[in-house]
């Protein structure tokens, strides 16, 4: 029986991709905690599913997100958001097996910039806009996006984006390697991308998708250790025999994710 939702929408464009749609369209999908709660439960649903093997996250056309929700939070003490370790529950994201896919169109801003960054993939519409407006409300991205942007588009422009509170554009966020690029179907787009990944051998998806966020940890000559082992250890998968068997003999390997 599939779970009801009332701040997200759920579904399946094809049998192995599931599409999560951001929905509280009147506060421009702010993220509460309530919707965050809904939006752990169904990507963990998600990436638990064998059948699914890459997930897609959207929003609206107006919104992917406008950030964490400012009313919600506008009276916390920090004695409740210390001791309850407000937004921690934001990081379960990381710990998805299966890639994310965002698909960005709108303001993705302060939260909803940082909900973009968790994904494993950005995909932007032109009319995305991207921005850590949190120094205009006396506060700083608690989201991750700090730490994120420096990793994504360097030190100089993360201090910009979050001393200034500058929104920049889907062209401007392509330019500086936050997104994988600008589309005009980018729903679309993403879905594509998503059914793609799918076609492939699952456990060598999570591979990639472990060492590539390894890089984020580790020195140089660690990761590429790390690297090194996880390819080796993907030579005691079926999948390995059969892409490489499938290759030699010119015909599409048929995966099964063993
Ligand atoms: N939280 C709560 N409600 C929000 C919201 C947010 N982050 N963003 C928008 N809304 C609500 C508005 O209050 C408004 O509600 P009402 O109709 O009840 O007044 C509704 O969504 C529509 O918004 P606007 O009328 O403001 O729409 P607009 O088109 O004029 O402006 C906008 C759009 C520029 C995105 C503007 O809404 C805005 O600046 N939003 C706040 C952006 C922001 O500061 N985000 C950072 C939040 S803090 C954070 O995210 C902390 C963190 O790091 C985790």
């Amino acid at each position: 029986m599939s779970t009801q939702y009332e701040h997200i929408l759920t579904s399946r464009p094809n049998p192995s991709v599931a599409l999560i749609t951001l929905n509280r369209p009147k506060a421009l999908n702010a993220l509460s905690t309530p919707l965050f709660l809904e939006l752990n439960k169904a990507l963990a649903d998600a990436d638990a599913d064998q059948a699914i093997g890459a997930i897609v996250l959207t929003g609206s056309e107006k919104a992917f997100a406008a950030g964490a929700d400012i009313k919600e939070m506008k009276d916390k003490e920090f004695s409740d958001v210390y001791k309850n370790n407000f937004l921690a529950n934001w990081g379960e994201m990381s710990r998805l097996r299966k890639p994310v896919i965002a698909a960005v169109s709108g303001y993705a801003l302060g939260g909803g910039c940082e909900l973009a960054l968790m994904c494993d993939i950005i995909l932007a519409s032109p009319t995305a806009k991207f921005g850590q407006p949190e120094i205009n409300l006396g506060v700083i991205p608690g989201g991750g996006g700090s730490q994120r942007l420096v990793h994504a588009i360097g030190k100089s422009r993360a201090m910009e984006l979050v001393l200034t509170g500058r929104m920049i554009s889907a062209q401007e966020a392509d330019q500086w390697g936050m997104v994988s690029r600008v589309t005009d179907n980018v729903l679309e787009e993403a879905i594509k991308m998503a059914t793609d990944i799918s076609s492939k051998g699952q456990i060598a998806v999570q591979a990639g998708k472990e060492v590539v966020n390894a890089a984020y940890e580790l020195t140089l000559a660690e990761g590429l250790r790390f690297e090194r082992r996880t390819f080796h250890g993907l030579f005691a998968t079926k999948d390995q025999k059969e892409g490489m068997s499938a290759f030699a003999e010119k015909r599409k390997a048929e995966f099964t994710h063993s």
